[in-house]
């Protein structure tokens, strides 16, 4: 008798794992009032301002380890947004942006994790970064970026940081992407890690949103 052994596809257990914290993301203060039209183009300057310290920190991580197999799957140059959002944080609040921009202790806390992940050892964890900010730019972003230009009046020159046509189509793309998930060679140890490193890195996320939310507090000048 043969057993065959079932294990769900990693992109599957990614998403699965991870929906209650995307749910908690997307429905956070910040997310949901930035989405409302309650905010202001100052608000959606002082998120890209701190995405801009979390894309630095991701991208530099990606690259150092971009020649193993594990992260090579889904390094992809064509993804990286600093330079996006620094024409962005440029048109948002002008040339002399950087002197603008402060780092809030929930993204320098963010970005001390994604610099902790400096080894190649590190790739899953890495990968997981990746998954969470890149997908999630790619899919759900598209809907934020019409919000953004429809809802404050930010000029499509200041939206670079939402613009994938790098890429070509998205789905395309982001069945290629789950597909490179799936083809991963993990030990138990390595995939158990990338879950779990994923989860954190939504709440990461969330709590730069609970430190922009109270920035910028509800009724007050936003
Ligand atoms: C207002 C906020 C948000 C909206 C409206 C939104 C919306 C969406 C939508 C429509 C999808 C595509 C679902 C599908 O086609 O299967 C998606 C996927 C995704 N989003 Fe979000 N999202 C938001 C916030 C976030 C945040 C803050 C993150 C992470 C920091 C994130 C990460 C992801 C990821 C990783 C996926 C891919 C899930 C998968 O297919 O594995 N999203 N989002």
């Amino acid at each position: 008798m043969t057993v065959a052994v079932t294990t769900t596809p990693l992109s599957q257990a990614l998403r699965d794992e991870t929906s209650r914290a995307h749910a908690d993301a997307e429905g956070s203060d910040f997310m949901t009032r930035l989405m409302a039209g309650e905010l202001s183009a100052r608000a959606v300057a002082a998120l890209t301002g701190q995405l801009w310290f979390v894309y630095e920190a991701l991208e530099r991580a990606v690259r150092a380890v971009a020649e193993t197999p594990i992260a090579g799957a889904v390094a992809d140059p064509r993804l990286e947004r600093r330079d996006a959002l620094e024409l962005d944080l440029a048109e948002m609040l002008g040339a002399h942006w950087r002197d603008e921009v402060r780092i809030l202790p929930a993204t320098a806390r963010y970005v001390a994790r994604l610099e902790s992940l400096d080894s190649p050892g590190a790739a899953p964890e890495i990968v997981a970064h990746h998954y969470v900010r890149y997908l999630g730019d790619v899919s759900g972003g598209q809907v934020i970026a019409a919000r953004l230009g429809a809802l404050y009046g930010v000029d499509p020159d200041a939206l670079n940081f939402y613009d994938f046509t790098a890429i070509g189509k998205i789905p395309p793309y982001r069945t290629a992407y789950r597909e490179a998930l799936d083809g991963l060679v993990l030990s138990d140890v390595q995939r158990a890690g990338l879950i779990a490193e994923a989860q954190e890195a939504f709440a990461f996320n969330s709590g730069v949103f609970a430190e922009l939310s109270a920035r910028f507090p509800a009724g007050g000048m936003s």
